[in-house]
């Protein structure tokens, strides 16, 4: 068992304050992911929770029992760091072993711990190297394998990927998702990789400037982000946004026209708008249809074409750039006109003012 409990969590460095004042609760066995831009704290929030920063307001509850005073190795936590910290003059089982030895686990304990580890990771053959003798994805696996010989409560990553390539990050995006199936136990991972966040995460947190923007389970904060900067935040290419004036409010929808005189309607609740409001419209790449007529003009800037999929990037007459991600090739060229349809019911609206949501009538899943 490990509920993880921040409760009003305050960091601050002399006169600088990192984190705001951060309220949230981690279930037990949950894999919840924080992620949010570089210096939005996150990193300090992890350490503040494994014990390595001083905690300078507000309450760190594990199991409902306080751990504010408690030092790190009394946690019951284990870190994985980005830089795999793996000690050079050592093979990789006295790696493993050595934390172990250090709190005088007998003999034998050790040796059935290192031996389930290094089986769960599959560096069983490379037990007798030293870590210089081994490529960076397997450093990370002896890395993260030096956590899980301690049977911690928790597991803390911090970015634990960033330094692999693109194509064993996503290999090791999965180990870690199945040693989490695997052990059930409660992790906490940072990362600023979006796609990282939707693929691992039970509960997602995007941190903006150390307070919490939104957690929720990652297709909650897709399908209806409650503001602005969460709806860019995740999904790549990022949302479109196109800025414009409010026609009329409903509490089923809204119309909403652009400078060039563009008219869309929304399906969200129009309250607190009224006509003249300046609002912000967004629309993902997935959703924006792409037809031969009808929807607003826009004109082709460039084609990525995939084979499987294809990026469009166009401007709309009023001068905004647009991306859509279609299924599939096309026919269409650089110069071209062609049409953008925005449907109501995967069109999102964000307010001028304060960069807030209004809440979704109906939501169009991708199909
Ligand atoms: N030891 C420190 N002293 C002063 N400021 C710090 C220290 N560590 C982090 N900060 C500041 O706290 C903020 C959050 O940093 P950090 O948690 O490392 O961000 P992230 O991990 O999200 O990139 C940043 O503004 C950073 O400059
Ligand atoms: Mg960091």
């Amino acid at each position: 068992m490990a509920v993880v409990e921040l409760d009003n969590l305050v960091k601050d460095y002399g006169d600088v304050r990192a984190i705001h004042g951060v309220s949230l609760r981690i279930d037990d066995g949950e894999f919840c992911v924080f992620v949010g831009p570089s210096g939005c704290g996150k990193s300090t929030l992890l350490r503040m929770i494994a014990g390595l920063e001083d905690i300078s307001g507000g309450e760190l509850r594990i199991d409902g029992a306080r751990v504010n005073e408690q030092r790190a190795s009394e946690r019951g936590l284990a870190m994985v760091f980005q830089t795999y910290a793996l000690y050079p003059h050592m093979t990789v089982r006295e790696n493993l072993a050595f934390g172990l030895e250090n709190i005088k686990t007998p003999k034998d304990e050790i040796k059935r711990r290192v031996d389930d580890a290094a089986r769960m990771l599959q560096i069983e053959t490379y037990l007798d190297r030293r870590p210089k003798q081994l490529s960076g994805g397997q450093r990370q696996r002896v890395a993260i394998g030096r956590a899980v010989v301690r049977e911690p409560r928790v597991f803390l990553f911090d970015e634990p990927l960033s330094n692999l390539d693109a194509e064993l990050r996503v290999v090791m995006r999965g180990e870690i998702s199945s040693l989490h199936h695997r052990l059930g136990n409660t992790m906490i991972y940072v990362t600023h990789d979006q796609v990282e966040a939707m693929t691992m995460a039970d509960k997602i947190v995007v941190l903006r400037a150390g307070i919490i923007e939104q957690a929720g389970a990652p297709l909650d904060l897709y399908n209806r982000p409650v503001n602005q900067f969460v709806a860019g935040f995740l999904g790549s290419p990022r949302m479109n946004f196109i800025e414009v004036t409010v026609v009329s409010a409903e509490a089923s929808g809204v119309t909403v026209r652009d400078a060039a005189g563009n008219e869309y309607r929304a399906s969200v609740t129009g309250d607190g708008l009224a006509g003249g409001d300046a609002a912000t419209l967004g629309i993902r790449p997935e959703h924006l249809d792409i037809a031969e007529t009808g929807g607003h003009p826009v004109t082709v800037l460039s084609i990525e074409q995939l084979g499987g999929d294809s990026y469009l990037y166009c401007e709309t007459k009023a001068g905004t750039k647009l991306t859509a991600h279609l299924a599939g090739q096309t026919a269409l060229k650089r110069g071209d006109t062609a049409h953008a349809l925005f449907r109501p019911d995967f069109t999102h609206l964000f307010r001028g003012d304060n960069g807030l949501a209004l809440a979704r009538t109906v939501v169009g899943e991708a199909v």
